[in-house]
């Protein structure tokens, strides 16, 4: 048996993205209500013309309905339970428990919501995984305070931490900060509050959230573990290989670049507890001042670094900037970089990989000797009924398939693997587009683009080979 007998086998949702019920029992707005559905929706938001300040008229906002978990989670998890979950990620809303952010009082009805949550997955032997913060800061602190640039944001993070750590960490074990941290360097509105016309433009803004963020992630670990000893509290980021496109010494160095401001900045301040020695350089290539810290800031990432990795895993990069052949931009999960001619693409670009996850495991592995754990993977495709009702997503099996088995490949060459939970366990909201139609769900979710469906859940034919993969802690990955 390769892997350990507690393996977290499970899946991954965020509240943005399913729960829906937006405006309900207190919730206030998040910047996840003011996106519009659509594949225009990054440019949209990442336009110098667009401020927070929307009228929420002129779009669709599928993230406001989502999937209805908030009202049938029950059923969800009952499905959950039936493939044999082990644990369940999920996220808290900030905006349903301080509605703006900055109130001084939680809540309650948003705090009650949680609690029927974890409790039914409890009720199933689930083990609940929580993140704190997965794209959803309350709209209010991006339009009012400018997002996490601004150093207020560290004690509104503080006192929602405090909150949910204490009624919660006695039933949850397992926790998370930030959701995909490092996706700011990229796309800083849905992780910092920050678009083009509150400053985004300018990456000193960007550095200077960062700090903030890990201010605020590092205070999260210490109350965490005030409340409880054994707590394990990850960071989370995106990490995706950055090849360099050929053996061009000046792409190898460029890759390293990239994977420095990518893929490490954020987890080595995090894990190690202090910037990295090569923050001048980054700064230099981004042009932007070092962070305005505060006393006792530094002591503060010293003493409380994570607990363990948790990361999203989804696709490979190649970069190419210094060689004379001309390549194609690839799509990518907020990142860039060139087509690699070695890999096939998803419907959205997306390039597939799996080998890439055993260099990336043993990558982080190598770096940190810290756990880890892949609490995203998955494949964004469409998915069609057939005559008989069924569907039949081999695509899907296809692709988890190779990444697990690449997973098994990287545990045999030493990596401490903590659990697997692939992303979008149920069909949702896709973060970059805002659609239904780029499914990676389990479980099927009758609802199109445009709204219309009947929100009945159905399993897919990668439902059964899950639960097999699952009973039998990996060993069986056939697609019978
Ligand atoms: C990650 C996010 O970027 O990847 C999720 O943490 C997101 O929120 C997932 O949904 C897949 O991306 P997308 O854009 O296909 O939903």
């Amino acid at each position: 048996m390769v892997f350990k007998k507690d393996f977290l086998w499970g899946g991954a949702t965020a509240a943005n993205q399913c729960e829906g019920a937006y405006d309900v029992d207190g919730k206030g707005l998040s910047v996840a209500d003011a996106m519009p559905g659509g594949r225009e929706r990054m440019s949209i938001i990442s336009s110098p013309n667009f401020n927070w300040d929307v009228e929420l008229t002129n779009y669709r906002y599928p993230n406001h309905v989502g999937i209805d978990h908030y009202h049938r989670f029950k059923e969800d998890i009952t499905l959950f339970a039936e493939m044999g979950f082990k644990a369940y990620r999920f996220s808290i809303a900030w905006s349903r428990i301080f509605p703006k952010g900055d109130e001084l009082e939680p809540n309650e009805k948003g705090l009650a919501f949680y609690d029927a949550l974890i409790d039914e997955c409890l009720s199933y032997g689930i083990e609940p995984v929580i993140t704190i913060s997965h794209y959803e800061m309350p709209l209010h602190l991006a339009k009012e305070y400018g997002g996490w640039k601004n150093r207020q944001l560290v004690a509104f993070f503080e006192r929602y931490a405090k909150v949910i750590l204490e009624r919660y960490a006695h039933k949850v074990k397992y926790w998370m900060t930030f959701n995909e941290i490092n996706s700011a360097m990229e796309f800083p509105a849905l992780s910092q509050g920050l678009i083009p016309s509150t400053g985004s433009d300018d990456y000193t803004n960007r550095f200077q959230a960062w700090h903030h963020q890990f201010v605020a992630s590092a205070l999260a670990v210490k109350i965490g573990k005030s409340v409880r000893e054994d707590i394990q509290i990850g960071c989370m980021q995106i990490y995706a290989p950055l090849y360099a496109f050929d053996s061009n010494p000046e792409n190898q160095f460029a890759s390293q670049l990239k994977q420095r401001a990518f893929d490490y900045f954020t987890s080595d301040v995090q894990v190690r507890g202090y910037y990295p020695t090569y923050i001048k350089q980054l700064l230099k290539t981004y042009n932007a001042t070092m962070p305005v810290m505060e006393e006792g800031d530094e002591e503060l990432l010293r003493d409380n670094t994570v607990d363990y990795i948790g990361f999203s895993y989804y696709m490979s990069m190649a970069i190419n900037e210094k060689s004379a052949e001309e390549t194609d931009p690839a799509a990518g999960n907020l990142m860039e970089g060139v087509r690699n001619p070695f890999l096939e693409a998803s419907e959205w670009g997306w390039q597939i990989d799996p080998l890439g996850l055993r260099i990336s495991l043993n990558d982080l592995w190598d770096r940190y000797q810290v756990p880890l754990f892949i609490v995203e993977n998955g494949l964004g495709a469409k998915d069609t009924i057939d005559e008989k009702g069924a569907i039949n997503d081999d695509y899907r099996i296809e692709y988890l398939a190779k990444h697990i088995q690449t997973m098994k490949e990287a545990v045999e060459d030493g990596v401490d693997l903590m659990g697997y939970t692939p992303w979008g366990c149920i069909d949702l909201v896709a973060a970059s587009t805002g659609e239904m139609s780029k499914r990676y769900g389990f479980i099927y979710v009758d609802l199109d683009d445009e709204g219309n469906g009947s929100f009945n859940r159905q399993k897919k034919k990668s439902f059964n080979w899950y639960k097999k993969v699952i009973a039998s802690n990996g060993e069986d990955l056939e697609n019978n």
